[in-house]
């Protein structure tokens, strides 16, 4: 369960994680594209809301083309055949989680395409764990496999579990040292995954100024479902929520555990603070 075996862990699907959109302009037919990798929470919602942008086409499944192998050697063209038709000023997303934390994608899609575009969106690190925990808990449930509670992932022999692959895939600086290797900061956008969640339109026009399109996405796309306790997309005269499997509610940590927690995160944090230049709201 070490650092070695991340991306597997992620191929296994026991979650999603951050979501870097990857943007490599098309080869295959003049359009851009854009893939969207990630290893944390709100990758989903991203995606879907930048859909709403008319320029804008998004891959339909979470494609692993740079994080797993076998995918991977089958080339180039497989990869593009899975991106859906576009036109020549559109720009098609393609999100895949564990682009982020997989050690071998920054350098392959260097090698396809150096002035990709990339996108990463990040939520308070702690948040993330406890997410990520949820979706492994409910994924678990409906398969009929055991679960346990969040504190007992959390805590071994009486010390913070940090070998729980959650709360690795959460270093963001680890993860992120790989990709400023081989792209310079400017290619990658950070998305506030925190701030999206309350207000999305703010961070989406970011977004649509980062690539470079006009905006398009306005307040009339977004509802509040009070309901759900999210907000919801109103786009082509359809009104759509996320999957009922995005934004359940989260366990209730033990105040120490989350405690030690958040002081794990807190050097790791000011590390990938001074490395995107840039502070985030996290505890
Ligand atoms: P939780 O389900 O833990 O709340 P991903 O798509 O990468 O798996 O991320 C899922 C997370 O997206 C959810 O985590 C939720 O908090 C977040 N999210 C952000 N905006 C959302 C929205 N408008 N509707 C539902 N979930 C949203």
């Amino acid at each position: 369960e070490g650092p070695g075996s991340e991306s597997l862990n992620l191929l296994a699907n026991e979650t999603e994680e951050y979501a870097p959109l990857v943007g490599p302009r098309g080869p295959a037919n003049g359009s851009h594209r854009v893939s969207s990798s990630g290893s944390a929470r709100g990758t989903r919602a991203l995606l879907e809301m930048l859909d709403i942008h008319p320029d804008i086409v998004v891959a339909a499944t979470e494609v692993h083309f740079f994080d797993w192998d076998e995918n991977y050697a089958k080339g180039l063209d497989w990869y593009r055949n899975l991106m859906p038709f576009s036109f020549e000023q559109q720009i098609t997303v393609e999100k895949t989680p564990g682009y982020f934390t997989s050690p071998l994608a920054p350098e392959r899609i260097r090698r396809m395409n150096g002035s990709a575009k990339l996108l990463l969106i990040l939520r308070d690190p702690t948040e993330r764990v406890i997410s990520d925990y949820t979706q492994v808990y409910y994924n678990r449930l409906e398969s009929r496999k055991p679960v346990q509670v969040i504190e007992d992932v959390l805590v071994r022999n009486g010390a913070l579990n940090t070998r729980y692959k959650a709360i690795h895939r959460s270093l963001y600086d680890v993860h992120m040292r790989g990709w400023l290797r081989h792209f310079p900061l400017e290619q990658i956008h950070l998305v506030d995954g925190d701030t999206l969640i309350r207000d999305p339109l703010p961070e989406l026009q970011k977004v649509e100024r980062f690539l470079r399109l006009p905006p398009r996405i306005t307040a009339s796309n977004f509802y509040f479902n009070q309901t759900k306790g999210f907000y919801c997309i109103r786009s082509d005269g359809r009104e759509r929520c996320l999957h009922e499997s995005k934004g359940r509610p989260h366990p209730v940590v033990n105040g120490t555990i989350l405690q030690q927690l958040r002081c794990y995160f807190q050097e790791h944090n000011r590390n990938f603070y001074r490395m995107v230049k840039r502070s985030f709201d996290w505890h």
